[in-house]
């Protein structure tokens, strides 16, 4: 994982509400990456630095691009403020979501909205390569109007022998002409997509239910768990902010109490608590992108005893050797002692 300083060299609308940049590295290098991997931008928003993390869409390789849906918050500044020649810092590459991991004779790559964006980082990289492997492509999308990708895909498509491509708007609005599935998911429906969907290595991502309802499918069709793959793109799960009052702490048990020291200042924390929420119920912020063990933003040296961390790829194992902790998915064990980590 490295820190990057990239410079935005063009854009283009892929949907009403959709945008793809391109990137130049203007500082550091993109150290190798897979294909599904992403990227923490810092966001210079008028309220202050923001951290937002993106698949990086482009295959390894190729010129950095991300896909961006505007979902109001930080997105919207991207949307609005994020042009050619605008600088921002990047942390990256992380996490384990790539096909990469994980070789199969067959996949099915499933994705729900802007959850296209690993799944056409995984497809460029196939292509690039001339493979030849057995791939079913689904995406869901709200109408035919906001299929992610829909030219390229056409192009791959003619390209990729043994790509099968399945669109599936939830609504077709009056005035946009569709003639193929549409609706929710389900399990009748995925059937006659792809009959053979239990024997293949199944990668999805989209929405918390769009991805609960293709995993039951997947397991009531005789999917091993083990071959099902999810990334979760959010929303992130924000910590309780309320400093706690000295008083209060006094009613934790004693043998539940941990002290946990962060930047010199002493802390009164719970066994099994997540680090991140102690540090934010102290008044004190550490910066977070993905707040599932992806994204590697809230990392933190731990420099005097130990945490549990449950990390989903966001820190290395040379990191993890050194010290270094992501402080959103490492629950207090002991006391301990953690310091900030220097990065974007
Ligand atoms: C590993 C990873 C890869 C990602 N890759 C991409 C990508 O390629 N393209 C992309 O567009 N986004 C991607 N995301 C999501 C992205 O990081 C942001 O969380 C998301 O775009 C919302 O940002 P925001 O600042 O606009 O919204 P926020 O200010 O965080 O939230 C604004 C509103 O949107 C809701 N919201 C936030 N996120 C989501 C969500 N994912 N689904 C539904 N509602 C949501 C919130 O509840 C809130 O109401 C990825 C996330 C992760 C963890
Ligand atoms: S905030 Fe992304 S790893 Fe912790």
């Amino acid at each position: 994982m490295g820190e990057l300083r990239l410079v935005c060299k063009g854009r283009h609308n892929e949907t009403a509400d959709v945008i793809t940049f391109q990137f130049d590295v203007e500082e550091g290098v993109l150290g190798a990456h897979r294909p599904g991997q992403a990227f923490t931008l810092q966001l210079p928003c008028p309220g202050g630095p923001e951290y937002r993390t993106f698949t990086i869409a482009s295959d390894p390789g190729s010129e950095i691009e991300i896909t961006v849906k505007n979902q109001g918050g930080a997105t919207r500044w991207m949307h609005e403020f994020l042009h050619p020649g605008t600088s921002v810092r990047a942390l990256g590459p992380v996490g384990n979501f790539s096909i990469a991991h994980h070789f199969a004779p067959k996949y099915a790559l499933i994705s729900g909205g802007s959850g296209a964006t690993p799944m056409m980082s995984m497809l460029r990289w196939l292509a690039k390569r001339g493979e030849t492997v057995d791939v079913v492509y689904i995406h869901a999308s709200r109408t035919p109007a906001d299929i992610l990708f829909e030219l390229e895909l056409k192009k791959l498509d003619c390209e990729m022998s043994n790509l099968r491509l399945a669109y599936i708007p939830t609504t077709v609005p009056l005035g946009q002409s569709w003639t193929g599935y549409s609706g929710h998911i389900d399990r009748k429906l995925m059937s006659l997509i792809v009959p053979d969907l239990a024997s293949r290595e199944t990668f999805c991502c989209g929405p918390a239910g769009f991805m609960d309802a293709v995993e039951k499918i997947f397991v009531a069709e005789g999917g091993n768990p083990n071959s099902f793959h999810t990334e979760d793109f959010g929303p992130p799960r924000t910590a309780q902010a309320e400093v706690v009052p000295t008083e209060a702490l006094n009613i934790i048990a004693s043998s539940d109490a941990i002290q946990l020291t962060f930047e010199n200042k002493e802390i009164i924390a719970k066994r099994g608590d997540l680090l991140l929420d102690a540090v934010k119920k102290a008044g004190m912020i550490i910066p977070t992108g993905c707040t599932q063990g992806v994204c590697g933003t809230c990392r933190v040296k731990v420099t005097a005893g130990d945490v549990k961390m449950n990390a989903q790829g966001g820190i290395s194992a040379k990191e993890e050797r050194e010290g270094y902790r992501l402080a959103c998915c490492s629950r207090l064990i002991e006391d301990v002692v953690v310091k900030k980590a220097t990065f974007l």
